[in-house]
């Protein structure tokens, strides 16, 4: 198959390209590197021994978009491109609907001009919002409580419609929970720009003495040791759910799956164990808890085993020691912006 990557150039992207092109697939990626590594994708050839494609363009660039459609003519589109950080987009909600609804707009209008009826979409837990009950199922009332997760549901409804019109058409939602890892090689992973919004990265610039301490916000949940519980998936596990995704007819015109691990971890559980791998002690301080934030959550994934087959194959062990070594091996990320 030929797919098209947008975002190929960031954090999942760069693990999916990994695996696509190690399944054979042809791969070329669209990303206008605000987040994204050019080097990430050289890495991607270093792995795989593999070739692959890059434009660095906005997909808010109809014709960019359009001029890849008709030379490369991908038979399917995994969509990674967008804005992710929830306190930016409270700042800045018009920024997020622009790229993000802009963007995906942008992107199947192209889409439909060439008669590319394949999407794989990324979503996310977020669109829940406040647990009526756990695990999260896709039967879940939606209900997201910042305009980051209102971007993501109403891409969900527009890939719907779109589907709607054309029974060719295939569009998958992938509702991830909290990726995080690297590839085992240590060459890729995740560069956050700046001070890191996820756990997982703050905890492997602390061990790699990149930042003083780690902030945890709250002690006082309802959880074994009161800290914030949630459900993390490795990212090659998640880069996998994309091939099968991909490949799989069991699945409905439009169709939403969750993509967790099945159970929650809390911010001292994945410390201590980080602790244990790198063998280095983590400093850290708790701070209140934060506006919004959920005690525990976690995904009922049982649709997608169904449907594609999939399975999270990768702990939390397995977590820490991938993000150790890419910590190691690029105690800088791919070099600091
Ligand atoms: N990482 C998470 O915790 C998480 C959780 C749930 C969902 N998601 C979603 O998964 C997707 C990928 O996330 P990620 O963690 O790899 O993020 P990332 O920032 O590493 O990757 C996104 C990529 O998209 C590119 N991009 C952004 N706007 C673009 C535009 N207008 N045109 C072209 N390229 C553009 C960026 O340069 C970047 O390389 C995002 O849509 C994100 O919302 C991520």
């Amino acid at each position: 198959m030929r797919v098209l990557v947008t975002g190929g150039a960031g954090y999942i992207g760069s693990h999916t390209c990994v695996e696509l092109l190690k399944a054979g697939h042809e791969v070329f990626v669209i990303d206008n590197l605000s987040n994204g590594h050019e080097t990430s994708l050289e890495r991607v050839r270093l792995i795989t021994n593999c070739e692959l494609q890059f434009t660095n363009a906005d997909i808010r660039d109809a014709n960019a978009l359009d001029k890849i459609f008709n030379t490369f003519k991908p038979d399917s589109v995994i969509h990674f491109a967008g804005l992710k950080a929830v306190g930016e987009s409270v700042a800045n909600p018009l920024m997020y609907y622009d790229v993000n609804v802009g963007g995906s707009v942008s992107l199947l209008t192209a889409m439909s001009k060439a008669g590319c009826n394949k999407i794989v979409f990324s979503s996310s837990a977020t669109v829940y919002g406040k647990p009526q009950y756990l695990p999260y199922d896709e039967e879940h009332p939606t209900n997201p409580v910042n305009p980051y997760g209102r971007t993501k549901l109403i891409i969900e409804n527009i890939i719907n419609d779109w589907t709607e019109v054309d029974t060719n058409r295939k569009g998958v939602i992938l509702r991830y929970f909290n990726p995080v890892g690297a590839h085992e090689s240590g060459q890729i992973g995740e560069e956050p720009i700046g001070i890191p919004n996820n756990l997982m990265p703050y905890i492997a610039q602390v061990a790699g003495g990149r930042r003083e301490h780690l902030n945890i916000f709250g002690n006082e949940y309802d959880t074994s040791d009161g800290t914030g519980a949630r459900d993390y998936i490795h990212v090659v596990d998640l880069a996998l759910a994309h091939i099968g995704a991909l490949n799989q007819n069991k699945l409905d015109m439009f169709d939403v799956l969750n993509i967790g691990a099945g159970k929650s971890t809390t911010v001292l559980e994945l410390v201590s164990n980080f602790e244990e791998i790198s063998g280095v002690p983590i400093k850290f301080k708790y701070l209140p808890r934060r506006e919004g934030d959920l005690a525990a959550f976690w995904a009922d994934s049982s649709k997608a085993f169904e449907k594609t087959s999939w399975k999270p194959e990768r702990n939390i062990n397995n977590i820490c020691e991938d993000t150790w070594r890419w910590q190691k091996l690029n105690p800088n990320g791919y070099g600091i912006k």
